[in-house]
């Protein structure tokens, strides 16, 4: 009993949606980590089990990433049925997105969008990648249109460098791209929904500006295979096709966009040419570097490592502000051992290290005190200059042209699965 309750105090306060994630804090006011089986249960999603991992092996022929090893995607709706459509080779896409606040991404953005890359190589399935500049501009005081809809351009080179291959690979700034039937898709969605339905989904009230309230239903309805008429087929489409729109969406993302997506999936049957429930993959949050129930966040600097850090910023960074589980001295350290589990670094290794049984003994000799603060730091500094040095290397490559062809409306080619069947 005295359990349960120990429970419920932490979990009871965290607040997670998409535009803050704060952990819960525990009696005494400290922050604790964020308990995700909590927001898995409290949110009605799915764990990911062995089970679940096993299949996706038999399905796909691949190992599961590590992030999936590791429980850092860790949650699903639907994940499975997406599974059963591979295996009979129907037809569905991916969908994922990043909202240009600023002009680099962090370390913790490319968490999602590499796992979806990853997805995309796995699936060898059409990927639409959106820019949210609209959302930035209307719910950042500080930032004009003319702003966000710069960063999406920059954004999106730094989405290319992580890998996306052209051919499968459709990205937009909704600002330029919005249109035709995707605008439509949004238009009759909004007809779908209440403002009661999106305040209690995203705390809005009578003041929120009515921006804000419609957004919602963009980023919702670019889960419709029918938003994108040009990447299924190069056949003009006057209307929107009810075939295109039982073409199901796996959206890969950070938990804190679920309620987007509750919303679409309450309501995509509804539409005049109804699609399938998106199917979701969440991933927990790459911790900020002070530790326990902050994420990684652009708006708050020393918390992030940036793509665009130098190598001794982000030596500077880890050594200054990454949070430690080792003791005050060394001998305390020695005698005691240290916790790897509130250790940040250790934490970006689970992240980053490749090799499970390097992992484990690195978790094992820090707790048994053999290994040192400053020699796990070590460790964690060289992976990420190493992961950020390879990205800025590819960054360099992406010109304006080779975004222009990721940025055009195109017929997409895929293997991974048949050609849709177009009425
Ligand atoms: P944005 O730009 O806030 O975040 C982009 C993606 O990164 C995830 N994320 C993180 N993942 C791990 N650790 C972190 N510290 C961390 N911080 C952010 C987010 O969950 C997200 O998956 N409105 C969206 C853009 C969007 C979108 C989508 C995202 C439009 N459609 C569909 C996912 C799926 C946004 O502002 O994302």
């Amino acid at each position: 009993m005295a359990e349960n309750t120990e429970h419920v105090e932490t979990s009871r306060d965290q607040d997670i949606n998409p535009w803050s994630v704060e952990g819960g804090r525990d009696e005494a006011g400290n922050a604790v980590s964020i308990d995700y089986e909590a927001l898995a249960k409290k949110w009605n999603t799915s764990l990911i089990d062995q089970a679940l991992l096993d299949r996706f092996e038999r399905v796909t022929g691949h190992k599961p990433h590590r992030w999936l090893r590791r429980g850092l995607f860790f949650s699903h709706r639907d994940f499975d049925r997406i599974l059963t459509k591979k295996e009979k080779g129907e037809p569905f896409f991916l969908y994922t997105g990043r909202g240009p606040s600023s002009g680099s991404l962090h370390l913790g953005h490319t968490i999602p969008l590499t796992f979806t890359k990853w997805l995309q190589d796995v699936f060898d399935v059409p990927l639409v990648f959106m820019l949210t500049d609209d959302e930035k501009a209307l719910f950042k005081d500080s930032l004009t249109f003319e702003e966000t809809m710069h960063f999406a351009m920059e954004n999106a080179k730094d989405i290319i460098a992580l890998g996306f291959d052209l051919k499968k690979t459709f990205i937009y700034s909704d600002l330029k791209y919005i249109s035709n039937h995707f605008l439509m898709n949004a238009w009759e969605f909004s007809k779908l929904v209440t403002f009661n339905q999106v305040r209690g989904a995203f705390g809005f009230n009578e003041s929120t500006n009515v921006g804000r309230i419609f957004f919602p239903t963009v980023q919702c309805v670019a889960a419709f295979a029918t938003s994108y008429p040009e990447i299924w087929t190069d056949e003009p489409q006057t209307e929107r096709k009810k075939s295109i729109a039982e073409i199901q969406c796996l959206i890969p993302m950070g938990i804190d966009q679920d309620p987007y997506f509750r919303l679409l999936r309450d309501n995509a049957h509804k539409m005049k040419y109804p699609s399938p429930k998106p199917a979701l993959i969440h991933s927990k949050f790459l911790t900020a570097l002070q530790g326990a129930g902050g994420k990684m966040s652009s708006s708050e600097p020393n918390s992030a490592i940036f793509m665009t850090d130098t190598p001794k910023q982000i030596k500077t960074k880890i050594n200054k502000y990454a949070f430690s589980g080792g003791q005050v001295s060394v001998e305390d350290h020695r005698r005691l051992g240290g916790n790897p589990d509130v250790d940040v670094s250790y934490i970006y290794l689970t992240y980053f290290e490749d090799d499970d049984a390097k992992l484990d003994e690195i978790y094992r000799s820090y707790k048994s005190g053999e290994l040192l603060t400053g020699e796990l730091k070590s460790m964690a500094i060289k992976k990420l200059q190493d992961y950020v040095a390879e990205f800025q290397e590819r960054r360099k490559e992406v010109s304006d042209e080779v975004l222009e062809k990721y940025m055009t409306p195109r017929r997409l080619e895929w293997g991974g699965t048949a050609q849709p069947k177009i009425k």
